[in-house]
Formats: structure tokens, C-alpha cells, sequence
């Protein structure tokens, strides 16, 4: 067989393909080059978090685990977006968007259909405002088993219902909301052998605990504030669980105090008792009886935080201003998490040169229709270099 005559990578039957940024090695039908000195970067394949906190989630040694690489997801400083606003704090947002299925319930859903799968059943279900039907779609086709999905008529964001959809999850659209869709399915789940992988299930809260994990390594102790955004109240319930072990076991000394916002038009914990018919723009958090309702006064209680109401212009402008300034375009609903940070910033709730994690739930991309209708016009134009050039140089300063 004739040599290449430049041998960049000797492929993997060779050994370890070359290094980026290694010098290319010519071998003219020389024996194989002299690969071993040239530094290697690699680092262990990330394999998803059951994996990664293998003693930390109850999951049965030898069960075949359903993963998609969930978690180990960024949390990015804010740079501009503080100085913007004029709020002096030390802010970080935990990207979640950038999870498999674009939200943060692949985290609980690996557990919950690897446990599920574990204990021999042949199907999932779920209610969802969308982000959950779309990840237990996601996670029943990986390990081979059916999802039914019940979401709310009408109210749910295209890409969601795309993904459940070409998920293959058969998916019952009810004439009603999430909060009626969870009354069907804990009435219906116990007369098949069928998983219920909503946050009632237990496995879900000790998938997205892991999140917590990862703010506590980075950080390397527990932010002052943490603030998300609550609808079900199973991930503010998560965090604080992933928060207390650490906590617990001496690996930090703290815990934050955890900040729970809602949309002004579904806002049960502000209220202080559930809403009939919640409204908001927010569609992933149109909820008005949380599901974990006991749990997050608890974590309320214990935090030492609050429940407070965002308005859905607020949660626009926000989910705007994050993605102008700092180019991260997450959805409406996580959008309330650091709209409330600033709120509470400015009025002094929280006080300045605080550190401070906004959870950002789910990505952008999951419900384009609302951000598009609230941002700037393309501007239509001649395909002529003048027409292209003038627009330019008027903007531009
Ligand atoms: N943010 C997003 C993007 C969500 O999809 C949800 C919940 C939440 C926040 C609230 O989290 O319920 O644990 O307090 N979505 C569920 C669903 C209800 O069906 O996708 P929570």
C-alpha cells in the first residue's frame, strides 16, 4: 500500500490521532512516526451525570443506563449585561438550554427512564408545559420504550411539541391546562406498567440535584443568592437537595439563600394558595398547582429566601436584554430567574457585590415566535453593495 506523503493523522487503527496544533509528521513509508512525544490534550469521554456521580444517584450497580451526556452545562459570568443596568453583583447563569433536549429536565429524566427501564417498565408518561415531554420523548426512544405525553391545548412552544413529535412519543393534546394533564396522568399511570417521569417522580429531583453539584465545583463554595424560576417547584426542591448534601457531607461550608420567581399571571407561591386559571406569556411555567408544593415552602423556610412575581413584560425585556448583551438566548420562563435578581438587586433585597446563579432553564430556541415578535425588523434591501454599504455606515458609529 503506498504511503501518504503527508501524514497528518495516522487514523485510528495507528493510535491516537495527532494533537491539535502538533506538528504534522511526513512518513514516506518510514515506520510509524514518532507520535508519543507530542503532548496530548485528551481527557476522559463525559458520559452523562449517573455516570459522573455514580455513588450519588440511587440507581442499581450493573443497570443499563439511558444518557444523551445530560449536565456538566456552563455557567457563564455575566460580563456586560450588570454593567448595563447599573447593579453592582457578581452574577452567573447556569445555561441549561444546553442540555441535550434544550432544558434542564434531561437531568432528571436520565434517572427517572433508566430507573424506570431498570424496573422492567415498557413505557413513560408525563404531563408537560412541553420541556418535559419533549426530554421523556427524548430518553423513552433512546432506551426503546413509548412515551405518552399530555400537554395543554394550544399553550405550548412549537419546538417543544416538534421535538415530543418527531421523538416519536404519542402525544394527547387536552382540551385544558398542565394542571389538568397531571390529574389524568396519576389517575391513569398505575393501570399499566407505565413510569410517571414528572418531578413527583423522586429519580427526577435526584437527576437535577447534579446541577447544584456543578454551581458548588465551579464556584468552589455555594453562591449568596440562587434564583430560578418556579412552576411545579420540582427544581427549586432539586437544587436545594444537590445544595444540602454538599453542605452536609463538609464539602462546603454553605448554602445559598434560594430565590423562587413566577410569572405575575400563574404565581400560586406568591399567592399563597393555588390559581385556577393561570396565565402567562411563559407558557413553561402556566401552572397553577405545583406539583411540589410542601417541598418548596421547606426549601423557602430552610434558605432563608422568598417567592416573588415577575410580570411578563419584565420576563421578555430580560430574556431580551440577556440576549443582547451577552449573546445567551434562553426562553421566557428562565428569563424569570434573573429578571428577579435584578429587581431584588436594585431594591436592595439582595445587596450589591453579592454572588449570585440564575438557573436559565430552557433555550431560546425551544419558542422563537415570542422573541421574534418582541425584537427589531429585518430590513429589507437591494442586493447591491450601495444599499448594503449606506446600511452599514449608518450604523455603525
Ligand atoms: N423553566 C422551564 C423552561 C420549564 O420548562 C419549567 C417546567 C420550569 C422552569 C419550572 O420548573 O416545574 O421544576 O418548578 N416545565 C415543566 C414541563 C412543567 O412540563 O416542561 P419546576
Amino acid at each position: 500500500m503506498a504511503a501518504p506523503s503527508l501524514g497528518v493523522s495516522p487514523g485510528p487503527t495507528n493510535g491516537p490521532a495527532l494533537a491539535l496544533g502538533a506538528r504534522a509528521v511526513a512518513y514516506n513509508g518510514d515506520p510509524a512516526p514518532v507520535l508519543a512525544e507530542v503532548p496530548m490534550p485528551f481527557r476522559p469521554r463525559y458520559t452523562g451525570l449517573i455516570a459522573r456521580y455514580r455513588n450519588r444517584i440511587p440507581i442499581r450497580e450493573g443497570a443499563r443506563l439511558i444518557s444523551l451526556g445530560e449536565g456538566n452545562t456552563p455557567l457563564i459570568q455575566l460580563e456586560n449585561l450588570p454593567r448595563r443596568v447599573a447593579v453592582e453583583a457578581e452574577i452567573h447563569v447556569k445555561f441549561e438550554g444546553l442540555n441535550p433536549t434544550g432544558s434542564f429536565k434531561d437531568r432528571g429524566m436520565t434517572v427517572a427512564v433508566t430507573q424506570a427501564v431498570d424496573e422492567g417498565a415498557t413505557g413513560v408518561i408525563c404531563a408537560s408545559t412541553g420541556n418535559t415531554s419533549a426530554s421523556a420523548a427524548a430518553y423513552a426512544a433512546r432506551a426503546g420504550i413509548r412515551a405518552f405525553v399530555l400537554i395543554p391545548e394550544g399553550k405550548i412552544a412549537l419546538g417543544k411539541l416538534a421535538q415530543a413529535m418527531v421523538e416519536g412519543a404519542i402525544t394527547l393534546q387536552i382540551r385544558g391546562n398542565f394542571d389538568d394533564g397531571m390529574r389524568i396522568v396519576k389517575e391513569v399511570a398505575g393501570e399499566a406498567r407505565i413510569a410517571i417521569v414528572n418531578s413527583i417522580n423522586p429519580f427526577r429531583i435526584e437527576g437535577q440535584k447534579t446541577a447544584a453539584f456543578e454551581v458548588l465545583e465551579e464556584l468552589g463554595r455555594a453562591p449568596d443568592y440562587h434564583c430560578i424560576p418556579v412552576g411545579n417547584a420540582g427544581n427549586i426542591t432539586a437544587y436545594w437537595k444537590g445544595y444540602s448534601e454538599y453542605q452536609q457531607e463538609g464539602i462546603v461550608a454553605h448554602r445559598p439563600c434560594m430565590c423562587g420567581y413566577q410569572a405575575a399571571g400563574a404565581a400560586p407561591f406568591v399567592q399563597g394558595a393555588m390559581v385556577d386559571h393561570p396565565e402567562t406569556v411563559a407558557t413553561a411555567i402556566r401552572i397553577g398547582h405545583p406539583q411540589s408544593w410542601e417541598q418548596a415552602w421547606a426549601v423557602k423556610k430552610e434558605s432563608g429566601g422568598w417567592f416573588d412575581a415577575i410580570s411578563d413584560e419584565e420576563i421578555l425585556a430580560t430574556q431580551r436584554l440577556l440576549a443582547t448583551t451577552e449573546g445567551i438566548f434562553c426562553e421566557p420562563a428562565s428569563a424569570a430567574s434573573l429578571a428577579g435578581a435584578l429587581r431584588d438587586l436594585k431594591a436592595g433585597r439582595i445587596e450589591a457585590g453579592a454572588t449570585i446563579v440564575c438557573t436559565l432553564t430552557g433555550h431560546g430556541l425551544k419558542d422563537p415566535d415570542i422573541a421574534m415578535r418582541h425584537s427589531g425588523d429585518v430590513i429589507p434591501v437591494d442586493a447591491t453593495l450601495e444599499a448594503v454599504r449606506r446600511i452599514i455606515l449608518d450604523r455603525i458609529g
